[in-house]
């Protein structure tokens, strides 16, 4: 059972921050165990094993959970519990592991060496799990976290049917499978999932949902009256949407060089956004009826001809040059890199989302790799004022824009025009900005904590169901299959620590305007 605790935060005046006052701060998960495939991956060790360990530490992990790391490594338990608590030392937001709490989370970890095709191991992981119930109190409930490349989802899947561990076999508590994205065959690979799991029993995980400005984006449209009646193509002129990055591929050349730009951060994460951004209120804030919303706008987006795609995209691929003043290699030069590669590390698409909303108002979403800065976020321009009455000559009077920010900033920012003081009636662009971290007084909890937990109860809402996926593909293959059939003759076209490709100005050639600057 779910349960709810409330901390009070503290009486306004004491030592809480007042906003946070009263708050409910943590939601107790289910009892169960964790399965990691590819418990030896990067994946882990920086991400998910910290998160496991620090919703242990807010308590929003029960006493009575297990952890069961599954790889083709041959480790044994105890090198997995060396090798966790390495990783938490190194990785976890609240510091190295600290006993009695690491003591009693390392005794509920445990490890099956072994390929995913192993008959021998899955039996063996079944009998770790009946174990762990008897003897951890884990009440028969199992997550499956398929931390591996997707080619072997459907390998896994079959493996644990076969082993009795499918959720049909499971009589007395749940099964659930989280999934990363899926890069090749995305209809394959759901006929391959679908087979033995029932679609709500599918977590398929989007990291970017689980970042707190991403999920302020609903509470900022629809727990605030003055945003959403100008929120339509009456009032806002365009939108963009930006995921820049300063890293290059790092050790992940072979794997990138396969995906591209589009595929690792449009289709998905950017994607995800829009929907965000776009969708119409939801009746109710359950699960399905957030994403019947988001799956709606998706699939009002206007297919992308192809006839457009050379006007209404552009991509890019990385030169060498300096971040942060340090030289850098270019892309072709990264390790599992084909040095001829044609794959994008940038890539950006004009949308259009033909409904009543949203009818001809231009979404421009870019991501890359190797820009000037880290910096994701949402800018919606609004349109000009119809009349202008002030200002002197030389003053010009920007459109109204607001930024929500997600990384690294997290906040709001609402540019709009102030008078200078003096006797003239000057006119300049000022902000009102918001910030989460110094507003609540809090850091946010990395994604995948809130995601992971999130799963173990059950709670599907952050994660993104399979229409919306299949749509989100449709819109961008065309644009995929124009990439891979064209070379792009001028590849590598943006400097390491710059802006990006010059040629993705054209995409404001219609509507004008330009990039924000990252
Ligand atoms: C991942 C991509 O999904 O998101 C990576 O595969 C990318 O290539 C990462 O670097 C970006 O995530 P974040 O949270 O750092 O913006």
């Amino acid at each position: 059972m779910t349960q709810t605790i409330t901390r009070t935060g503290g009486a306004p005046g004491g030592d809480t921050n007042p906003l946070r006052a009263g708050v409910t701060s943590s939601r107790i998960t289910d009892p169960c165990n964790v399965v990691f495939f590819g418990a030896s991956g990067d994946l882990v060790k920086r991400m998910l094993m910290p998160a496991m360990y620090n919703l242990r530490l807010e308590d929003i992990l029960p006493a009575n959970f297990g952890i069961v790391g599954f790889s083709r490594c041959e480790w044994h338990t105890e090198e997995f519990r060396t090798e966790m608590r390495k990783s938490i030392d190194e990785f976890s937001r609240s510091g190295p592991a600290k006993d009695p709490l690491w003591s009693d989370f390392a005794k509920r970890l445990s490890f099956i060496p072994g390929s995913f095709d192993d008959k021998e191991a899955f039996a063996q992981l079944r009998a770790q799990l009946e174990a762990n119930d008897a003897d951890l109190g884990t009440a028969a409930n199992r997550l499956f976290y398929l931390s591996t490349p997707p080619s072997l989802f459907g390998q896994i899947i079959d493996m644990l049917e076969e082993a009795g561990l499918g959720p049909n076999t499971n009589k007395t508590g749940w099964t659930r499978i989280i999934i990363e994205k899926p890069f090749e065959s995305a209809r394959a690979l759901q006929a391959e999932v679908s087979k033995v799991f029932d679609e709500k029993a599918v977590y398929r995980i989007d990291h970017y949902l689980g970042k707190e400005p991403v999920q302020d984006i609903m509470a900022l449209r629809f727990a605030n009256v003055i945003f959403e009646p100008l929120w339509n193509r009456r009032y806002i002129e365009s939108v963009q949407i930006t995921a820049a990055e300063t890293v290059g591929v790092e050790e992940r050349g072979g794997y990138y060089d396969n995906a591209g730009a589009l595929r690792d951060m449009i289709q998905n994460h950017v994607m995800n956004l829009l929907a965000l951004v776009a969708m119409e209120p939801p009746v109710s804030p359950t699960a399905d009826n957030i994403r019947d919303e988001k799956f709606k706008v998706l699939s009002a987006l206007r297919p992308m001809d192809r006839s457009r795609i050379m006007q209404d995209t552009a991509r890019g691929q990385y030169d060498a040059g300096s971040i942060a003043g340090k030289p850098v290699p270019g892309y072709r030069d990264e390790p599992n890199v084909n040095p001829k590669s044609n794959t994008e590390t940038y890539a950006a698409v004009k949308l259009f989302i033909d409904n009543w909303r949203w009818a001809d108002v231009p979404f421009f979403l870019r991501s890359g790799k190797r820009l000037q800065r880290k910096n994701s976020e949402i800018a919606i321009r609004f349109k000009g004022i119809p009349h202008r009455l002030f200002g002197e000559a030389g003053d010009s009077i920007d459109n109204n824009v607001l930024v929500m920010k997600i990384q690294p900033e997290e906040g709001v920012s609402l540019r709009f025009s102030a008078k200078v003081p003096g006797p003239k009636m000057h006119i300049r662009a000022v902000s009102m900005d918001f910030n989460y971290g110094t507003g609540f007084g809090v850091v946010s909890a990395p994604a995948y904590e809130r995601l992971i937990g999130d799963a173990m109860r059950g709670d599907a809402t952050l994660f993104t169901r399979w229409d919306a996926v299949q749509q989100a593909w449709e819109q961008v293959m065309p644009i995929l299959e124009t990439w891979q059939n064209t070379p792009d003759e001028t590849f590598p076209n943006y400097s390491a620590g710059s802006q990006g490709p010059a040629s993705s100005d054209r995409m404001f050639a219609v509507e004008g305007g330009e990039w924000r600057k990252i």
